[in-house]
């Protein structure tokens, strides 16, 4: 395969934005080597500057569910788009698509259109520290809820760690109102609530860790961490950015069958144009402005582009035999890079959780980010290389988690498989 015309590229975009990228991981600093430009995309693949063709189980980090330029999602956006592009005052759309998301999120009695994860998560903290009238905030290791100040806070490792800020540029008064707690244990969970009751505003959790690979809760956790919030009167946000109409339909919460009390969305509810959502119930709806004191606006939130894109993406995901083939697509996917590691000698966990999914290269499970991060990086930038040399897109990181589309074919999967058989013989070598 050839690669002139995007390393040419890359050459050009360094010289005008940082790393040459507008989103760091795009960069494949973790891989190594030079990022694919892309030219264009359709169903299951995507098609670089040089016009290599490529079986993609990035889908722009997980919103493309239903695979790229699906034909209806496009002629709405065409017919969308010739009746205005943005009017910033309120549209019917607004209203279908906040009562198809309620409808499979039950627990967002109200929610609010915004334009990214980032601003979601960033949003729903405000309106938990608005409501409880508290300022710290619980996070757990190897979770990513976007790049707001508090929350780009370093994982510590083992104990709870008082705020160091990852970033320069976020101040250490800021960064000590986020505790850190690593995931999938209850025991430090409890003893950090008991500890800091009174001043707990919310513990904002990926009920699946999709930024650190894939990474499951264990039996109990998110059931514990639930009957813990409730009886200190703190507010449990699922930030299901990734997880949400992936893990299922209706997410984690519903997969787990607990109800938090804020959630936030993003990603898949776009259909690849820029939106988030947080909700939660009325009690805490009702404080944001206008209603109530908790100020939040958007000059683009809700846009009509981005909302025909996310209503005619879950009308089509709604229908239960589409989501049933949908799912069994990523069950295949699993057998098949199961069974090519396996054949090929090679030790590796997957996980998956609905259609998102995960290859470790380690043979211990991985209950948390130290798990992952000890898992051999090495062996998956080699991996990620050899796959992409054959034709497959995967996420340029160890901790990033692939996903699946209703456009990728049994032919997709077994081509993918019969790759990674061979990447993973290399891998070995
Ligand atoms: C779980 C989660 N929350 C929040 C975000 C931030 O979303 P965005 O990149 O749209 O700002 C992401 C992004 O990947 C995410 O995975």
């Amino acid at each position: 395969m050839k690669h002139t015309r995007s390393i040419e590229l890359f050459k050009q975009a360094k010289r005008l934005m940082p790393g040459g990228v507008n989103s760091p991981v795009r960069a494949f600093k973790a891989v190594g080597g030079s990022p694919l430009f892309i030219k264009s995309a359709k169903g299951s693949k995507i098609y670089d500057a040089d016009g290599n063709e490529y079986i993609d189980y990035v889908l722009s980090w997980g919103p493309m569910i239903l695979g790229h330029t699906h034909p209806r999602v496009i002629r709405a956006l065409q017919k969308a788009a010739e009746k205005g592009t943005s009017y910033g005052a309120p549209t019917a759309l607004e209203i279908e698509l906040a009562g198809m998301i309620r409808k499979a999120y039950p627990s967002m009695e109200m929610l609010r259109m915004v334009n990214s994860g980032t601003e979601a998560t960033m949003s729903a903290i405000r309106a938990a520290r608005g409501s409880t009238g508290r300022d710290k905030v619980i996070k757990f290791e190897g979770c990513y809820h976007g790049h707001a100040d508090g929350l780009l806070v370093k994982a510590g490792s083992g104990a709870a760690t008082f705020g160091v800020p990852t970033s320069p540029g976020v101040p250490k008064d800021y960064a000590r109102h986020t505790i850190t707690l690593p995931f999938n244990d209850l025991k430090l969970l409890e003893k950090t609530i008991k500890k800091n009751a009174k001043s707990i505003a919310c513990v904002i959790i990926e009920p699946v860790i999709g930024n650190s690979g894939c990474v499951l809760p264990g039996k109990g956790f998110l059931q514990g961490l639930r009957r813990l919030t409730k009886r200190y009167g703190i507010i449990l946000i699922f930030d299901e950015v990734m997880t949400g109409f992936r893990v299922s339909y209706g997410g984690a919460q519903q997969a787990f069958n607990i109800k938090p009390d804020m959630t936030c969305l993003g990603k898949v509810i776009g259909g690849g144009l820029p939106v988030g959502a947080y909700g939660g119930s009325k009690e805490i709806m009702k404080k944001i402005a206008p209603d109530g004191p908790i100020y939040q606006a958007g000059t683009l939130s809700g846009n009509p582009l981005a909302m025909t894109a996310g209503i005619e993406t879950l009308k089509i995901l709604s229908n239960r035999a589409t989501y049933k083939k949908l799912l069994n697509k990523a069950e295949a996917l699993e057998e098949a890079m199961t069974d090519a590691a396996k054949r090929a000698g090679v030790k590796t966990k997957f996980y998956r959780a609905g259609t998102m999914f995960c290859t470790y290269f380690t043979d211990k499970e991985v209950r948390n980010f130290t798990d992952a991060a000890n898992t051999d990086t090495v062996k998956f930038a080699k991996f990620f290389r050899k796959m992409l040399d054959r034709g497959i897109n995967l996420a340029p990181s160890a901790f990033e988690a692939g996903f699946m589309s209703l456009a990728h074919s049994a032919a997709d999967i077994n081509k993918t498989a019969r790759a990674a058989f061979e990447a993973f013989r290399d891998v070995r070598s």
